[in-house]
């Protein structure tokens, strides 16, 4: 990794962030997706980088080279992610941005499903991923500053505000995917707080991400 100049604002803190879609195997040819590009989650962590952090990307498939100075550990499921991101604890915050598949088929085939020739089709069961951002939010090891993310198409605060609440976290960036924002080089988002509600004009990914880590570094030195 590349050493931080000295005076960096978030020199010394270890931030962790997930990013990406994940991938559920339904057989050894088959999963299920989302439409994440992961271009979010990797700004923002080459911005907290470039902040001088230690930072551990915990990335789903896709394909972006990783930012310079971030620990990239790559994981397709739910279950790795989740997994890795309990390896790479303690951490003094956490940026869940991952679009982590919320259900998993149950049990994957371990050979492919044919088609039987009669029209029958398989008997595909989900059930649900653990919820990492919920976990941390209550676990013993919880990072100082916990941050959530919210794609939502309708009702985007008052859903992001519900997921603060239910998952623990201290902020959730809202996002507002009605449009053409996932896969695209732009973002409009809300920073959600359980004091306030900050709506951030549209702009690239890459500024969400810049201004995203400089309040992290704020809030990092107004609590340390
Ligand atoms: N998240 C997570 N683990 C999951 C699902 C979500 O860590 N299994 C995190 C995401 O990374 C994000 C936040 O929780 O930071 C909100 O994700 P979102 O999909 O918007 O929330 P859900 O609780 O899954 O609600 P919804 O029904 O709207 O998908
Ligand atoms: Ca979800």
């Amino acid at each position: 990794g590349q050493i931080a100049a000295p005076g960096a604002r978030l020199a010394g803190k270890h931030v962790l962030v997930t990013a990406g879609p994940t991938h559920e195997p339904i057989d050894p040819v088959r999963y299920i997706a989302n439409r994440s590009s992961g271009k979010q989650g990797f700004a923002i962590a080459g911005a907290l980088a470039a902040l001088g952090a230690r930072v551990t990307l915990v990335a789903g498939p896709v394909s972006l080279p990783t930012p310079p100075g971030v620990s990239r550990i790559d994981v397709e499921t739910a279950r790795e992610m989740h997994a890795a991101v309990d390896a790479a604890l303690p951490a003094d915050a956490a940026v869940l941005v991952a679009a982590v598949a919320d259900w998993r088929s149950d049990g994957a085939a371990e050979q492919k499903i044919k088609k039987d020739g009669t029209g029958t089709l398989p008997d595909l069961r989900l059930v649900e991923n653990p919820d990492i951002l919920a976990g941390l939010g209550r676990g013993s090891q919880r990072p100082r500053l916990l941050i959530g993310f919210a794609a939502e198409t309708e009702n985007v605060v008052p859903h992001a505000q519900a997921k603060l609440a239910r998952k623990g976290a201290d902020w959730i960036v809202a996002n507002d995917v009605s449009g053409d924002v996932m896969g695209g080089e732009a973002n409009a988002v809300h920073l959600v707080s359980a004091a306030a509600v900050e709506t951030w004009e549209h702009m690239p990914k890459q500024a969400v991400a810049d201004r995203l880590a400089a309040r992290i570094a704020d809030a990092l030195e107004n609590v340390s």
